[in-house]
């Protein structure tokens, strides 16, 4: 049943500080005022050694006034050791390529993770997008509703930058189910475990379908996968307490950090995140109808049937309903970018659609 995972978690630059590409300084343009529009996705990195990451070029720095910071650690720490821009506003291509150089992600797993968010979160025009906040930074909104999942997730958290009683309780996990206090495979299930059950029993508005049912059990495997230090497919995967609170809270690399050797990508994840479902294979997509009632979605395929297509198809109609009526250059980006969206299923089983014509 976990196979399709694989469509799943296909749901969710070496950039050093001062490698931004030439069109943010273009005739004096501020990076906002700058209208490059779509750009297709790097291609991915050759060299998919274990490295020292954590090297002289990418020092670790606190955070300046203004900086943006969100939700995802390790977005967040690639950006405090300067892979990412600092600021936090960046390209859906400086994050393709930054995940692979940082952490070692695999280019088709960060490219559609990267593509499903940009396309609703990001700006078009621009091609810049915030890891955190909504920031006018990243240029004028063209979207007719409000929407910004990257704000949407920080609600949901409650704290924006670090939860200190959520990372007590992923570290009671860790003390009660892991190897040696740990976090493993089986304590990072009982927490994301845990995390759902307190959610359907308080939160009356909780929906978990996809792709945010999906793309939660990828991240669950990505600090098993990627925050341990020069992992390989043999080594255990154990992550102590210290360097899982070092990527948290203060988004940094503990120190001499290699990164995994080999790329983690959409079938390592079909692969971990299988595991970590079958620990608890009882929770299906569905929402909340008031506490404690949680009802199946019929329609959702989670990790079963076509959960890829599935997933195209719901988050491209969902980048219709932000952009009803575009024109000109934003209906040309918009085109080129769910173009480029498609292309990343890989070989997909369902039909291109051009919701904003070809
Ligand atoms: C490829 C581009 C990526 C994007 C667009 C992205 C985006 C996000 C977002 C939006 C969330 C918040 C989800 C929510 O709670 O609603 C998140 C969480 C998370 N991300 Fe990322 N992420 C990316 C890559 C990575 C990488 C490379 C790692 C690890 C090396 C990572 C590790 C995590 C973890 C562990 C969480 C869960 C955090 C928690 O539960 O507190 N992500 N990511």
């Amino acid at each position: 049943m976990f196979s399709s995972f694989l469509a799943a978690s296909l749901l969710s630059l070496a950039l050093s500080a001062g490698a931004f590409p030439e069109y943010r300084s273009l005739a004096g343009l501020s990076a906002a005022e700058s209208t490059p529009g779509a750009q297709p996705p790097p291609p991915a990195i050759n060299d998919t050694s274990s490295k020292l990451v954590f090297d002289e070029a990418h020092p670790w720095e606190p955070l300046r006034p203004g900086d943006i910071r969100g939700p995802c650690p390790g977005l967040n720490t690639l950006a405090s050791h300067g892979y990412l821009d600092r600021s936090g506003v960046v390209t859906p291509g400086e994050i393709i390529t930054a995940v692979q150089e940082g952490f070692n992600m695999g280019w088709d797993l960060a490219a559609f993770v990267t593509y499903a968010a940009f396309i609703v979160d990001g700006n078009h025009l621009t091609n810049l997008m915030s890891i955190g906040a909504k920031t006018p930074e990243t240029g004028p909104d063209a979207r007719t509703r409000y929407y910004w999942r990257f704000e949407h997730s920080r609600r949901i958290r409650g704290n924006f930058l670090f939860n200190e009683t959520l990372f007590d309780q992923l570290s009671q996990a860790a003390i009660d189910f892991g190897s040696n206090g740990t976090l493993d495979v089986t304590s990072a299930a009982v927490h994301r475990h845990n995390r759902i059950l307190d959610s359907i029993a308080r939160n009356p508005n909780f929906t978990f379908v996809t792709p945010r049912y999906l793309t939660a059990y990828a991240e669950t495997t990505f600090p098993l996968a990627m925050f341990v230090s020069n992992q390989t497919s043999d080594s255990s995967m154990t992550l102590g307490l210290d360097d899982a609170r070092s990527f948290f809270q203060k988004h940094k690399y503990p120190d001499n950090f290699f990164r995994r050797n080999g790329s983690y990508g959409l079938t390592e994840v079909g692969v971990l995140g299988a595991e970590v479902f079958e620990l608890f294979p009882n929770i299906f997509p569905g929402n909340n109808e008031g506490v404690g009632n949680y009802v199946l979605d019929p329609e959702d395929p989670g990790f079963n049937g076509d959960g890829l297509c599935y997933a195209y198809y719901k988050q491209t109609n969902f980048t219709l309903s932000l952009y009803p009526d575009p024109t000109d250059d934003l209906r040309t980006a918009l085109q080129q970018n769910l173009a480029s969206f498609y292309s990343l299923l890989g070989d997909p089983t369902c039909e291109e659609v051009f919701p904003f014509g070809q």
